[in-house]
């Protein structure tokens, strides 16, 4: 049964108008039938909902949806939501995508999506189709959403699951928020990261649970303002690439806090990043930064990374590391890290409570309250660092 409700919203303008609510199925004949293509009438009704000069939603109805792909443009007149209830099911063939995107959300101000609803990228069968250490394919597969230079934009009470590339990809965006957001992959799907975001100023993610494979958030450059707070990330690789994080918990995952620029980086600078109230259980690199991070050894390790790290700082961490490095800060030789501070770490090994250690490499870090382990007490490998 749906129930159309349609809105007065008086328009500045006085006329235009249109607005209110737009439902795919109602208006545009959409079906949740798990096979006829959602794409027309989603565009259908989001035409008409940007065409409105007073604010306008459409509405994906419960039920499951197919959907091949989508990009919904701005500008529009006036705010707009698109309210997804149902689940959207994307084609499990990975070889269905011209462009490594399933849906994207693009130059829109003042948007929100919101609706409880489930966007399912199908992905499992493209991680168990090849390995992305050997294979470049994994760039050209879609991320389940992208949003591209938007501003003011709300994502609220929504769940990606089972992307076939990145869940979230942000670029060129202002002031964009992540609530009450689900993020959920198995565990073992490589190079599936949670969130990445680009370029982007004010990105802030709220209230998230993220469970992926690789980097719950990470940070590509050019961006300023991120906040992440209250945040649960794992089992996967790690919180963060490069921020501002407070109050999170990691579980099962594979580095905890990392800052990582790879060997031969460009010149590039990285600073006030802060990382403070974090719980760790079972974090096999609890507090990491590498600028010899080489993923799938494919770089040159004898050069040294010409990124400088400087205003970083790890404030009240605590909790247990699943092997017994529990802080390692190897930095490049090059340009060391400047002004790094260790406050209130107290990591135990996992399960045995056992003793932990804490390497250090071209940094000099300013070091207050507890320390277990004791800052910088630990000798370092010769070889470059492991990846993850
Ligand atoms: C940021 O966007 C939200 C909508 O998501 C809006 O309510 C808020 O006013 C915006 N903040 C600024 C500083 O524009
Ligand atoms: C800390 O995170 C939890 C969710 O894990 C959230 O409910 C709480 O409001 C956050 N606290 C602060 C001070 O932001
Ligand atoms: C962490 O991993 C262990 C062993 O695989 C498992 O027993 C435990 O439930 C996991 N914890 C969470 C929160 O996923
Ligand atoms: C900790 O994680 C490792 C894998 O990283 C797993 O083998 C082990 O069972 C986990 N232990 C606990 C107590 O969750
Ligand atoms: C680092 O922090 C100090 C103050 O704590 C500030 O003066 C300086 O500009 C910061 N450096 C960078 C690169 O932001």
């Amino acid at each position: 049964m749906l129930i159309l409700l349609i809105l007065s919203i008086s328009s500045a303008e006085g006329q235009g108008g249109g607005g209110g609510v737009i439902d795919v199925v109602a208006k545009f004949g959409a079906k949740a039938d798990e096979k006829t293509d959602l794409s027309k009438p989603l565009l259908d009704a989001w035409k008409e909902a940007c065409a409105s000069t007073s604010p306008a939603k459409s509405v994906i109805p419960k039920g499951i949806y197919f959907l091949s792909t989508a990009t919904l443009d701005g500008p529009c007149k006036a705010p707009i939501e698109l309210q997804v209830q149902g689940t959207l099911k994307a084609p499990a063939d990975p070889g269905a995508f011209k462009e490594p995107k399933w849906i994207a959300f693009n130059r829109i101000e003042n948007f929100k999506l919101s609706g409880g609803g489930v966007f399912d990228g199908q992905g499992t069968v493209a991680y168990k189709r090849e390995d992305c250490e050997k294979h470049d394919y994994c760039d050209s597969l879609p991320i389940n959403l992208r949003f591209d230079f938007l501003t003011n934009a709300m994502i609220q009470g929504i769940t990606t699951k089972d992307s076939k590339q990145f869940h979230v990809n942000v670029l060129g965006c202002k002031n964009i928020t992540f609530e009450h957001f689900i993020i959920s992959a198995p565990g073992d799907s490589p190079n599936i990261d949670g969130i990445h975001s680009g370029r982007s100023d004010g990105v802030n993610v709220l209230n998230t649970e993220i469970k992926t494979g690789d980097d719950c958030v990470s940070i590509g450059d050019g961006s300023k303002n991120l906040v992440i707070n209250g945040v649960t990330c794992g089992p996967g690789h790690e919180l963060v690439d490069g921020v501002t994080v407070k109050n999170c918990t990691l579980t099962n995952t594979s580095n905890g806090v990392r800052i990582k620029s790879w060997p031969g980086a460009e010149l590039g600078t990285c600073s006030n990043i802060h990382f403070e109230d974090i719980t760790m259980t079972n974090v096999s690199s609890p507090i990491i930064i590498d600028q010899k991070y080489c993923p799938w050894n494919k770089c040159k390790i004898n050069k040294e990374s010409k990124v400088k790290l400087s205003n970083i700082s790890f404030k009240n961490i605590h909790g247990t590391s699943a092997l017994p490095e529990a802080v390692k800060i190897i930095c490049s030789a090059i340009l060391p890290c400047e002004n790094v501070e260790l406050a209130d770490i107290e990591i135990t090994l996992s399960g045995t409570n056992g003793p932990t250690v804490s390497q250090c490499s071209n940094v000099k870090p300013k070091v207050s309250g507890k320390q277990n382990p004791v800052a910088c007490s630990a000798p370092i490998a010769a070889k470059p660092t492991p990846v993850a």
